[in-house]
């Protein structure tokens, strides 16, 4: 048990590092770098700053971000933010294969905290010309402004407003054309109580994006708000490849849906990191991406978990309707190795084939065996591979 957890862990970390060699730090992310350091002096007491703040989330969870305190702060600039840029940048660019940005030009960022989903999200889509900053702090927004304003382009206008996610009111001329991101903020002091209100004080706003810690209680209450969503007249387009029921609430008391990002990190990230109790091999993050206008989707398959390796087989699970599936294959077998067909969580493909016509197992973990045209497809198919 232990040895296949053991290999389970190595071919992840493989994964992981033939992912990140392909892929480049976005420039603003280098700019934010930049910001965040000016801001933020690395010490001996940073990691000790770090432990601080993860144990108050911890202990308080519901309890509101401790702001005032300059340790706090520097925690966040230079541990939690570029965590955050990374998380939403790595989803925000399944939304951007989607055409979800399309004619959205301002970005709200509701509990802005130090900008971070701001960042992640100009990484992924730069037609935003209005970036709009609001927290109920305003000792961290001042410190977002300075980051948002270093890292963007001449063109970009960046604002901040001080004020409490229940009361606040958009412009109803900009609504239309507006996204508003909330990160890491719903888990907070119940600010998901408020966000109902929220949506029925700002009728026309066109765009919500939503991130939330990846923990089981987390990732569910949020998959439960998409029915709360799609009542305000937003339809979900990612990671939900479909409007039925979420199938990990429906058909599981335990699961939740997650995906996993790639992690660009800042020059002194190896050295704070190597002072912390917790290490991030890879990062990952709970999401909803929702607008108005409804999606154009063909009927696709998301990859909702990492590959399990059972003896000989590969099983993974998928997402295509609201129901828990798996696809399986055995490489041996079809002549091929593991890795020539490595699907990775979060991926998307087409689901014209064939291939869902033969269940295996139980209800709520059946099971389709791919053969190689199959697989042939999905590659082909896979808009990750398309980048
Ligand atoms: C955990 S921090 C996350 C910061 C940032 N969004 C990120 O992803 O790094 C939560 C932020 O939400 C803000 N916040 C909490 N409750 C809020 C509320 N009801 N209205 C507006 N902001 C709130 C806090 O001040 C804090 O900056």
């Amino acid at each position: 048990m232990l040895l296949r957890n053991l290999c389970f862990l190595v071919e992840e970390i493989m994964a992981q590092v033939k992912n990140q060699g392909t892929l480049k730090t976005p420039p603003i992310f280098e700019r934010t770098f930049q910001a965040l350091v000016s801001h933020g002096t690395l010490s001996k007491q940073t990691a000790a700053n770090v432990m601080k703040l993860s144990n108050h989330y911890v202990a308080k969870p519901d309890a509101k971000s401790p702001w005032t305190e300059p340790e706090a702060r520097e925690a966040l600039l230079l541990y939690f933010h570029p965590l955050n840029q990374s998380r939403v940048y790595g989803v925000s660019q399944r939304a951007a294969q989607l055409g979800f940005f399309t004619g959205l030009t301002k970005l709200t960022e509701i509990g802005a905290g130090s900008g971070a989903a701001t960042i992640g999200l100009l990484a992924a889509h730069s037609g935003f010309e209005a970036i709009e900053l609001t927290d109920i702090s305003k000792e961290i927004l001042d410190l977002a402004r300075d980051i948002v304003k270093h890292s963007i382009s001449e063109k970009q206008t960046v604002a901040v407003r001080q004020s409490e996610l229940q009361s606040l009111k958009l412009s109803s001329s900009d609504s239309p054309k507006t996204l508003a991101v909330f990160s890491y903020v719903l888990t907070e002091g119940r600010a998901i109580e408020k966000l109902g209100h929220f949506l029925k004080s700002n009728p026309d706003l066109e765009a919500l994006a939503i991130f939330e810690p990846a923990t089981q209680e987390d990732g569910r209450r949020l998959q439960s708000l998409r029915s709360v969503l799609q009542d305000h007249g937003y339809s979900i387009w990612a990671p939900c490849p479909h409007a039925e029921a979420c199938p990990l609430l429906a058909e599981s008391d335990r699961d939740w849906c997650h995906d996993r990002t790639p992690h660009f990190k800042p020059d002194w990230w190896d050295k704070l990191e190597s002072e912390l109790p917790i290490k991030n091999a890879s990062l990952t993050v709970s999401y909803l991406f929702a607008r108005k206008l409804k999606p154009l989707r063909e009927p696709s398959v998301r990859v909702i978990g990492d590959p399990l390796f059972e003896k000989t087989k590969v099983r993974q699970m998928i997402c295509r309707g609201p129901h828990r599936e798996f696809m399986s294959w055995f490489p041996s077998r079809l002549g091929i190795k593991p890795e020539d067909f490595d699907l990775a969580r979060g991926d998307l493909f087409k689901s014209s084939l064939d291939i869902f016509k033969d269940p295996r197992g139980a209800d709520r973990s059946r099971e389709y065996r791919l053969d190689l045209p199959a697989i042939q497809e999905i590659q082909k198919t896979n808009l990750t591979n398309s980048d």
